[in-house]
């Protein structure tokens, strides 16, 4: 394992704490104290996801912290959820000098870091992401959310935590399917952002990926993410292109559990990717020759591309009618116009939009 590395990057004068720090390395959490510089806080407690608390006890710095161990998942970010957390952060007595350590994965972060961002105004917190998604893409994003009324995200915050520790020892406990999870983030930074990364990846071996190769993309990953953010934090414009492939995944997300089906962000995000290149063929020029070398980088990481189970079409459309990023009536979509180059804002009819669904039913191919 390399040694640490610092990314730092620099919000807008709008926002108080200009300077974000995200620490990357190997054995994080148990040196958390020197790095949080602990003592400056009134209260600390520590929010984590019940795969990862038994780690917790091998901290000493944890031992007489409030722990609050929460099941991750999807169905964890919800309002009765965010309560139980208020009610815990109030029952501990936490102020605004207080400081919570959120520690697990993507689901766990968006529930606490909107807890955090609400509560008394917002209090202090830090993320220690635990999977490779929330490591690539979950912990910068200065997004806290819920779902609500059945729609992905609806109900958030855009905060940013005091520290984001990137710690890759975490991954090693992950199972295969979930690590294939962030790896459709990774690729999706490739493909808007960083062609180079796109070529890394595909020269891969399948999974096991080795540990080295793994630091890298994680690194590329936060470098794409956090140079776009640092541009455009409130996502007024450019920002929007981090959202590529994630119109129709948040669609499939919503819809799944109406249906009994069951599907992670990363293979929503993943058939998601497929239905936006393939848009962006359509409508922007992207080759075809990209579109069938997502696919072949998609399939080698066991990524889905074709729906097998599938919501009825009129509902996908009510839920991508409803996404946060349209406006005025119409549907804004990001499209690649290349590989490593988006292009966010792009308008499109729900009739277009249609022809999506028959490329990721394997009705037609290009
Ligand atoms: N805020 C943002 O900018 C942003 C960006 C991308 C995704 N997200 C959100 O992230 C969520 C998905 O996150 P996720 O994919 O991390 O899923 P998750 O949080 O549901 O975790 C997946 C599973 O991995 C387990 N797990 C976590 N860390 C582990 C570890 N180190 N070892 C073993 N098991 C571990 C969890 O217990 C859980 O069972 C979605 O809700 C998505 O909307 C947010």
């Amino acid at each position: 394992m390399p040694a640490e590395r610092e990314i730092r990057f620099s919000l807008p004068s709008s926002i108080p704490s200009q300077e974000i720090h995200i620490r990357i390395g190997s054995e994080l959490l148990a040196a958390l104290q020197k790095d949080l510089e602990i003592a400056r806080y009134s209260r600390i407690g520590v929010i984590v996801d019940d795969a990862l608390a038994h780690l917790l006890e091998e901290c000493a710095w944890a031992h007489e912290l409030p722990i609050l161990t929460l099941e991750s998942g999807e169905k964890l970010k919800s309002l009765a959820q965010l309560e139980q957390c208020w009610l815990w952060l109030h029952e501990c007595g936490f102020d605004r000098e207080s400081l919570v350590i959120c520690l697990g994965g993507g689901s766990i972060l968006d529930l606490a870091a909107l807890a955090c961002s609400t509560f008394k105004r917002g209090i202090y917190y830090a993320l220690m992401p635990s999977t490779l998604l929330a490591q690539v893409d979950g912990c910068l994003g200065g997004k806290g959310a819920i779902n609500y009324f059945g729609v992905k995200n609806l109900i958030g915050t855009f905060s940013f935590p005091s520290a984001i520790l990137v710690d890759t020892a975490l991954l090693r406990s992950l199972g295969a399917e979930v690590l294939s999870d962030g790896l459709a983030e990774v690729i999706k930074h490739a493909l808007i952002a960083d062609a180079g990364l796109f070529e890394f990846i595909e020269k891969l071996n399948a999974p096991p990926i080795s540990d080295p190769d793994l630091n890298h993309i994680i690194e590329r990953s936060l470098q794409v993410k956090s140079s776009i953010v640092a541009g455009d934090y409130f996502e007024a414009g450019p920002r929007k292109i981090l959202n590529f492939g994630h119109t129709i995944a948040h669609a499939l997300e919503a819809s799944a559990p109406r249906h009994d089906i069951t599907i992670s962000h990363g293979q929503a995000v993943s058939l998601g990717m497929i239905a936006e290149a393939h848009l962006s063929h359509l409508y922007r020029g992207l080759d075809s020759k990209t579109l069938k070398r997502l696919e072949s980088v998609l399939l080698k990481f066991n990524l889905p591309i074709r729906l097998k189970a599938q919501a009825p079409l009129n509902e996908l459309e009510e839920l991508i009618r409803a996404d946060k990023k349209n406006s005025g009536g119409s549907l804004h979509f990001t499209l690649l116009c290349e590989l490593g180059k988006a292009e966010h804002n792009c308008v499109l009819s729900i009739e277009q939009v249609r022809a999506a669904w028959d490329y990721l039913a394997g009705q037609v191919s290009v």
